[in-house]
């Protein structure tokens, strides 16, 4: 999909920078060109020598260097480019993009570009969390400008938080979405589908409510949208997987490019869970409904017929705790959601154990987080290694972080 597209990497300087060296060794093995471009600080923390070797290409240093500017002017470097891509993205040249700087090569590049700009920040907890920071990151996203984490974790100054650089394989992943690559269903795409992380692997994916008839006209249902769902389905499909899409009745379209298996209730769902297997991994992203009507009427409820109604519940089948227990046909992954309101990791933790999943992706939708409705999501990822807090990001994003996660685990 990305093959022979051309990165222009502008490194910073910032201790992240050596993480920039296995970017490039990847993005080469993925068959792309990196024209790479150094600040004078990024000089400090890799040598021109080694990005060089690693990318096969001239390192670009200096914005007055003669004989370049008259081969080739930083305004045609910028453009021959697919996609720019800053990583480190430090505080400092966050700063100068915000605000229009043009002093040095790296940012007068990414003044004269017309594509499109991709930022993976990597800095101290408190310069990130500084609200300099923070409106910089703000105007540059109102720019257009594409943002791959930071990660949130033990720092190289001591301290913990976020900060931290996304890893390679993520900024990967974002820079082959930016490049166009989930605007297209892989399926159609033919021998990019065999390029993925995941070729060969086959997922399954719930997603939405689900919804319990009362009688023929009424029901019980709750309000996911099936958006965090249906973002994770998009991106497994991006790796390369073949995706079965369990979708109850969500407002957000499924995806192009996966299987689309449409249900209602609870045990239509978990029917079709099974229907679908086996699976090298499952992801139960659904919002199941916990309880069901037991009894049902088989025709319309009339208003005053037989006084006011009580309604009777029996218990909905745990879909996730059911495939996570199944003897032979397991996923070899299993992957379920926990959305808690308070003690988010110690509920999440013991929800892990009474389902017997391999992860839970927690996620922390009390009212001040503003998670419900919005578009970013904090989640902490609860495996055998323990629990990890990832800084809050886009959904999408949240999506793509666990795909890239999955495709390590498989
Ligand atoms: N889940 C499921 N089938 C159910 C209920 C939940 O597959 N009948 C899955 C969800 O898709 C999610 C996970 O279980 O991945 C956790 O759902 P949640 O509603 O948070 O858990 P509950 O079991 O309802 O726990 P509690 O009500 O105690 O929070």
């Amino acid at each position: 999909m990305m093959q022979g597209n051309r990165i222009l990497l502008v490194i910073g300087g910032g201790i992240a920078a050596y993480k920039s060296l296995t970017l490039i060794r990847d993005l080469k093995r993925d068959g792309l060109r990196v024209v790479p471009v150094l600040t004078k600080a990024a000089e400090q923390f890799v040598t021109p020598l080694s990005v060089a070797a690693l990318a096969g290409e001239d390192v670009h240093r200096d914005l007055f260097d003669l004989t370049r500017e008259a081969e080739m002017g930083h305004i045609q470097l910028s453009r021959d480019a697919d996609l720019v891509v800053v990583a480190p993205a430090t505080a400092d040249l966050m700063a100068k993009m915000a605000g229009g700087h043009a002093d040095d090569l790296a940012s007068t590049l990414l003044m004269a570009t017309d594509k499109r700009v991709l930022i993976a920040p990597a800095m101290n907890v408190r310069m990130w969390n500084h609200p300099a920071t923070q409106r910089n990151l703000a105007t540059m996203k109102q720019d257009g400008v594409l943002t791959v984490g930071p990660d949130e974790g033990d720092m190289a100054c001591g301290e913990y938080g976020p900060g931290r650089m996304a890893e390679p394989v993520q900024i990967v992943e974002a820079i082959r979405d930016a490049l166009g690559g989930r605007r297209v269903a892989p399926l159609k795409l033919g021998p990019a589908v065999a390029t993925g992380r995941l070729a060969g692997k086959h997922v399954v994916v719930t997603s939405g409510p689900t919804m319990e008839p009362i009688d023929p006209v009424r029901y019980i249902s709750n309000h996911s949208s099936g958006a965090q769902g249906t973002a994770i389905a998009v991106a497994l499909r991006d790796l390369g997987a073949r995706v079965s899409f369990v979708t109850g009745p969500a407002t957000v379209s499924p995806p192009e490019g996966v299987e689309v298996i449409r249900v209602q209730t609870a045990d239509e769902m978990r029917a079709a869970v099974e229907a679908a297997l086996p699976a090298d991994a499952a992801v139960m992203a659904a919002a199941v409904a916990d309880w069901k009507v037991a009894n049902r009427a088989d025709q319309k409820m009339k208003k005053g017929r037989d006084g006011m109604p009580v309604l009777e519940f029996a218990e909905n089948p745990d879909i996730l705790a059911w495939v996570s227990q199944l003897k032979t046909r397991r996923p070899a992954l299993v992957v379920g959601f926990a959305a808690e309101t308070e003690d988010v990791v110690s509920n999440a933790t013991a929800k892990r154990r009474r389902k017997g999943c391999d992860w839970i992706v927690a996620n922390d939708v009390s009212p001040s987080t503003g998670t419900f409705g919005g578009e970013d999501n904090t989640v902490t990822l609860i495996s055998d290694d323990g629990a990890e807090s990832w800084a809050r990001m886009g959904k999408d994003e949240v999506a793509r972080k666990l795909a890239a996660r999955i495709a390590e685990a498989l």
